[in-house]
């Protein structure tokens, strides 16, 4: 069901020129994005390999939205430090990638950020069932990670609903954001399944009109659902 959350647009970095990539998250920021989504990618947990937190570090002051650090790693534990220290205000960890999820959580909140937790497309919703009071927001992918350009997974939505009816029932402050495929042919169906935070990558970074277009016409979408007139 639709959420009356704010719709936030959290464009990724990841379709950015990386010899612009200061330029290109102020592009990104004045397009209208109210979040920069990193995606960090260790090429084992995910088949890729993208960003250092030195890079987050170099770029992330040089805007005035926040950071959150989407870590694709195997060892999230070991990471979430650092681009928590690289200015990160959310860190968001995948529940398959941890033995121990809501310690790794729990230590996210420690360092003083947001935790968010993600969960793959094969990823029951019980998964996160009992950690919903320690995350900020529940990242559920819509493609496979790993890549940006892919194809929208629509059976997401009913883990998204069944999600969003936990929050409801239990009066959490809990975001919920979808990663994958996001754009204006999806972000409706999404956004009426209950999610609030929309990710895209290809959608804003390769739209005719530009980025700000792009940006405009997600949160459109996104708001005739959960915010209509
Ligand atoms: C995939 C990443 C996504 C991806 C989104 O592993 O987590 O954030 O970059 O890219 P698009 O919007 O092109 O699917
Ligand atoms: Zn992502």
């Amino acid at each position: 069901m639709p959420t009356d959350r704010p719709t936030i647009i959290a464009p990724s970095l990841l379709p950015a020129n990386a010899s612009r990539f200061g330029e290109e998250a102020i592009s990104i920021a004045e397009a209208g994005a109210d979040r920069l989504h990193w995606d960090v990618m260790d090429g084992v947990f995910v088949p890729n390999l993208t960003l250092g937190p030195w890079i987050v570090a170099d770029v992330a002051p040089l805007v005035d939205i926040p950071s959150e650090a989407h870590l694709m790693v195997a060892d999230p534990d070991l990471l979430a430090p650092e681009y928590a220290k690289a200015g990160c205000s959310t860190i968001i960890v995948h529940a398959e990638a941890v033995t121990h999820l809501h310690r790794s959580l729990a230590a996210i909140g420690d360092l003083g950020v947001g935790a968010g937790v993600s969960l793959n497309p094969s990823t029951p919703p019980e998964a996160i069932e009992h950690v919903l009071d320690l995350v900020s927001h529940v990242l559920v992918m819509t493609v496979n990670p790993g890549f940006g350009g892919q194809r929208y997974i629509a059976t997401m939505e009913p883990k998204v609903a069944t999600i969003r009816q936990w929050i409801v029932d239990r009066g959490l402050d809990v975001d919920i954001e979808v990663d994958g495929g996001i754009g204006a042919a999806t972000v409706g169906a999404a956004a009426r399944a209950g999610a609030n935070v929309f990710v895209a990558g290809s959608a804003v970074f390769s739209h005719p009109d530009g980025r700000a277009a792009a940006i405009a016409e997600i949160r459109g979408g996104a708001d005739r659902e959960s915010h209509p007139a």
